[in-house]
């Protein structure tokens, strides 16, 4: 069993069992319910967008989180945090200075090689805007070597908005749709509905778009709909897919969709090498 991390070899550490301990430096809230982290690392991740971390606090637990940055020569990982249950609850009192584990990077991510002059389309629903940042960094960061880029970016209000002053910054270089499903009677410059709904007024070349998604379970059916609908072949479609994980190195089971082990051939999958199996999209 190969235990190495699949990114590169300047991986954080060649035994993925052991955490690494990291500083806190930034803890930001950014929501009722989500918080950024910014940690320190004592030698660069390594990784590659979309792939993810297993964060511990010593003595407590350990969970997986996505890397939200893009990749980067210096040791700083940023990641987003919600406060889901007992462990995630701890990670929020955490401070500035404090120490957490990290293992990893984990799982497959994204090759860039693959969007290379194609006409990009991110869909974000909810907290998968936290991975997807991984990769929309490096994609603006390197116009020329790609095509046109939408983002559309969705949330349940105004409220829940992550990444709100990066997605403004965004929007001076490329289209940026941002939705909520209902303003809750809050401020709102965006549009009211859901991520579905601008598919189907964009320009989209079938033969040179290819599409990165991520969101809740229940919105990967509906928007996949509306991409078919549009002719986009699905072998340019890339899918993140979180499952419940535990080990991250392909030895528990807890992430498996039938045979396939989400922790080392996903997060992310092109949706055509999935799309035949049952439980991939529940
Ligand atoms: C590849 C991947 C990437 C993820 N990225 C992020 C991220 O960037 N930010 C973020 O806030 N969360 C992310 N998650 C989810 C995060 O791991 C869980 O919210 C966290 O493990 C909950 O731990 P807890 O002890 O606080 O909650 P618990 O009290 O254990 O449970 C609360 C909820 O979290 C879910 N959950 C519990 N354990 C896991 C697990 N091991 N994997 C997935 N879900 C679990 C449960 O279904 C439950 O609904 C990711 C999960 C995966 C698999
Ligand atoms: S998390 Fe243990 S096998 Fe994938």
């Amino acid at each position: 069993m190969n235990v190495t991390a699949s990114a590169s070899d300047t991986t954080l550490d060649k035994n993925l069992y052991l955490p690494r301990m990291a500083t806190i430096l930034a803890v930001e809230e950014m929501t009722a319910r989500e918080k950024f982290f910014r940690v320190e690392l004592s030698q660069p991740l390594g990784h590659r967008p979309g792939q993810f971390v297993m964060l511990s606090r010593l003595g407590i637990g350990e969970a997986p989180i996505s890397v939200s940055c893009g990749p980067r020569d210096d040791t700083i990982l940023e990641m987003v945090v919600r406060n889901a249950g007992s462990l995630t609850q701890v990670f929020h009192g955490l401070q500035p200075g404090q120490k957490v584990g990290v293992r990893g990077p984990f799982g497959s991510g994204f090759d860039l090689a693959d969007l290379y002059d194609k006409d990009i389309v991110f869909i974000a629903g909810g907290l998968g805007l936290a991975p997807l940042r991984s990769l929309i960094q490096p994609v603006l960061a390197q116009p020329d070597r790609f095509g046109t880029v939408t983002i559309i970016s969705g949330c349940r209000t105004p409220a829940e908005e992550l990444y709100r002053a990066d997605l403004q910054s965004w929007s001076h270089k490329v289209k940026v749709i941002r939705l909520v499903d209902k303003t809750a009677n809050l401020p709102w410059d965006g549009q009211v509905g859901l991520v579905t709904a601008p598919i189907a007024q964009l320009d989209l070349d079938p033969g040179r778009t290819v599409v990165a998604l991520c969101g809740p379970p229940v919105m990967y059916k509906f928007v996949l709909m509306e991409l078919d609908a549009r002719r986009i072949p699905h072998s340019q479609i890339f899918v993140d897919l979180e499952r419940r994980m535990k080990c991250g190195v392909g030895k528990c089971g807890h992430c498996q969709i039938n045979h396939v082990y989400c922790c080392q051939e996903g997060p992310v999958y092109r949706f055509d090498h999935i799309e035949h199996l049952p439980e991939a999209l529940q």
